[in-house]
């Protein structure tokens, strides 16, 4: 039995990862931008919803499925892009987009991924679809979206909120404390397990 076994609310998800992955890349994903307001009204606002319950209503045959952009899906729910993916398991794009196509719901690919798109088409099959941060060189943009076309990708997740990198408090503080061990500020016994990947450090 693995630890993922063992997990069965996402906070048992998050202290497996806490315990499994460098201390940098951990804060990447669990962290949000400046005073984290914006994180903890998304989490307040789900545990504001609740489920209704309906009984005596016939559950003995339950089909959660659902058709979206013309495909049947097997449950109304789809693998958001994650930047960091196959940074936090060997291949894990290729592992996430096989797991959703095992599980029939549809896995996004972000244009920041170590997986080619051709690699995850005929490795996991399944529904995929193309998260695309627009470009300025919109000739590059337009032949991405065609190659992805070509190769069966059903849609594009078009993302519109990165026009500038967001003030990553986290991902500087760790940064100045992994500085200050260079310039002997700090001691090497407190440095943090630094681990951020170029391209997501902020400076
Ligand atoms: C670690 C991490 C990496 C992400 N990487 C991307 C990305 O590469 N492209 C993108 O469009 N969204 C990215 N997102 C945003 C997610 O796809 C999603 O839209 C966002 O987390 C909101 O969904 P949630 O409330 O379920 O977390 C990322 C989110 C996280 C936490």
């Amino acid at each position: 039995m693995g630890a993922v076994d063992r997990c069965y609310v996402i906070d048992d998800f998050r202290a497996a990862a806490r315990r499994r992955l460098p201390h940098g890349l951990f804060e990447f994903i669990d962290r949000g931008s400046e005073r984290e307001a914006s994180l903890a009204d998304n989490v307040a606002a789900f545990m504001r919803l609740r489920l209704m319950t309906k009984f005596l209503v016939g559950l003995g045959e339950r089909d959660p499925s659902t058709e979206l952009f013309g495909r049947r899906i097997a449950f109304p729910l789809a693998i958001a892009p994650t930047g960091v993916a196959g940074l936090c398991w060997f291949e894990g794009e290729l592992a996430l987009a096989k797991a959703a196509a095992k599980a029939r719901i549809p896995f996004t690919l972000t244009s920041t991924a170590l997986t080619s798109m051709e690699r995850i088409v005929k490795e996991a099959g399944g529904i995929c679809w193309l998260q695309l941060f627009p470009w300025k060189e919109q000739d590059e943009t337009f032949a991405l979206i065609d190659k992805a076309r070509d190769l069966g990708f059903d849609a594009l997740v078009v993302t519109i909120d990165w026009l500038s990198s967001p003030w990553e408090q986290i991902a500087l503080r760790l940064l100045q404390a992994d500085r200050d061990v260079r310039v002997g500020k700090a001691s090497a016994n407190n440095r943090p397990r630094l681990f951020l990947p170029a391209p997501l450090a902020t400076k």
